[in-house]
């Protein structure tokens, strides 16, 4: 097997702007707006690597389109850690799989004045009119959207609390609302928080406080038309040792989580108008990062039912994978690929019930958000992995009540998460284009790939000089015109 792919996990240290980058094929003369994509760029601070592809420092790029001409432009999000670490030219503070080395002076210091990243690698969002970039702390960093300069962090009002959250908020466009929630861990008894944030603002609206036990680790949630559903994987951490235990200070973030297939994958569904825990439904462990979209719906005997579809894993080992010293293996391991799975949970009754959509695996899965999230569809894109294969080295899209899919792929390439943009009056689901950066190992470069997203056959594309590594999550946003001052999530 070959490990030409681990070019993704090298480290870019060029910043560069280009205004027009060569393109083959078309680009569409309504493709008219920018897609900021957040990933990791840094994976080792002088002489200490970070431990996963997740901890990496985070690099904003940016794909700005207009009248048929592609520009390109990236950099490092200047955050406290990223200025810290390069002071010191050392990890100075810890990441997802990755602690600092500390004297015993030092862990003393760090048990009584804990730090928490503020490396916003994840995902882009918009929140009071702001672009910002969104870790899985509550620390969010403001970005210029035309610089790509760092503005500094982004402080939320409001009452809510809690140290840790999802890059993975939802918005909802009949409420002008985006929701969320946070891990509020103080004592033996910690709470979910979930939250509500109205347009314009900055302040977060406390819905829900559901107590627990044991937190679990959940990278993103769901939400429907009237609910919004946690999903408890049982990768769960005793809230003391996190937050005062001595292995917090001898251990990095997430391997404080124990897996605990005895406690089942737990379902909490709050009610977003007035925050009522609606129902609480169990079955059998399993783990994910990503959940694809859900939504109601209403049998004839009137009861309603949620459909809530995951790229699922059977256990939460698929995090060891992520690895740097397993990705660069010389022949390294097959990924897990990530099962494209529907629960139905019945709001009356008991019953959850498990189904497989299709064969073709899925992750970093999208959709039409803006039209169909929290609604019945049919469409959804990701990356995905032929069978033995180190990493995700095709495009899927899935199309749900046919249990069809379809692939892209080619020789040496690797692609990243497929962001759907809608063409503008479109009717069809899936009337529109899906952009995608992909790395060609073998040219030792990364070209931002087009796709018709209804026959997935390439439009266009456009290469960009250097090698960028493998990121999460980018959005696409409109072009915001001087006139028109509004903005769309
Ligand atoms: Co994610």
């Amino acid at each position: 097997m070959t490990n030409e792919f681990s070019i993704g996990f090298e480290t870019l240290s060029k910043e560069i702007a280009i205004d027009q980058l060569p393109i083959s094929g078309t680009i569409p003369d309504w493709l008219e707006g920018t897609l900021v994509r957040n990933g990791p760029a840094e994976f080792q601070i002088g002489k200490r690597p970070f431990n996963t592809w997740l901890d990496g420092m985070a690099m904003l790029h940016k794909f700005a389109f207009k009248d048929g001409v592609v520009s390109y432009a990236n950099k490092y999000i200047e955050s406290n850690t990223y200025k810290k670490n390069h002071k010191h030219n050392t990890i100075e503070v810890g990441e997802f799989a990755t602690d600092p080395c500390r004297t015993l002076f030092q862990r003393v210091y760090a048990f009584f004045n804990p730090q928490f990243t503020d490396n916003t690698s994840v995902n882009i969002g918009n929140i009071a009119d702001k672009y910002i970039a969104m870790t899985e702390t509550s620390i969010p960093i403001e970005f210029d959207i035309d610089t790509l300069k760092t503005l500094g962090h982004l402080d939320y009002s409001g009452e809510v609390s809690g140290k840790i959250t999802t890059a993975h908020p939802h918005y909802d466009f009949d409420r002008g609302e985006t929701y969320n929630y946070t891990t509020h861990m103080v004592g033996i008894r910690s709470h979910y928080k979930i939250f509500r944030i109205p347009d314009g603002s900055s302040e977060r609206i406390l819905l829900s406080s559901l107590p627990v036990w044991e937190p679990s680790y959940m990278h993103s949630f769901a939400m429907t038309e009237n609910y919004i559903i946690l999903a408890e994987f049982p990768l769960v951490v005793y809230s003391l040792v996190l937050l005062g235990g001595i292995t917090l200070l001898d251990k990095p973030f997430i391997t404080n989580y124990s897996w605990k297939p005895e406690s089942g994958t737990r379902f909490q569904v709050v009610r977003k108008s007035d925050g009522k825990l609606m129902a609480t439904r169990k079955c059998e462990a399993f783990f994910a990062f990503h959940h694809i979209n859900a939504f109601e719906v209403t049998e004839d005997d009137g009861e309603v039912k949620i459909v809530l579809d995951l790229a699922a894993f059977d256990s939460s080992s698929v995090i060891n994978e992520l690895y740097l010293d397993e990705l660069r293996q010389a022949d390294p391991n097959p990924i897990t690929p990530g099962q494209f799975r529907r629960y139905t949970l019945s709001l009356e009754h008991e019953t959850v019930e498990k189904r497989v959509i299709t064969h073709q695996n899925i992750e970093l899965p999208r959709i039409n958000y803006r039209h169909y999230n929290a609604r019945p569809y049919n469409y959804a894109y990701g990356i995905s992995v032929t069978e033995g294969e180190g990493w995700f080295n095709q495009l899927a899209k899935i199309e749900i009540a046919d249990e069809k899919d379809f692939v892209w792929s080619e020789p040496h390439c690797y692609p990243g998460e497929p962001v759907f943009i809608p063409r503008p009056d479109a009717t069809a689901e899936d009337d529109g284009l899906i952009l995608s950066v992909v790395l060609n190992a073998q040219d030792k470069t990364s070209f931002l790939l087009i796709l018709d997203a209804q026959t997935f056959k390439e439009v266009g594309r456009a290469t960009v000089p250097l090698s960028i590594p493998f990121g999460f999550h980018g959005q696409y946003l409109p072009l915001i015109k001087p006139e028109d001052t509004s903005t769309s999530a």
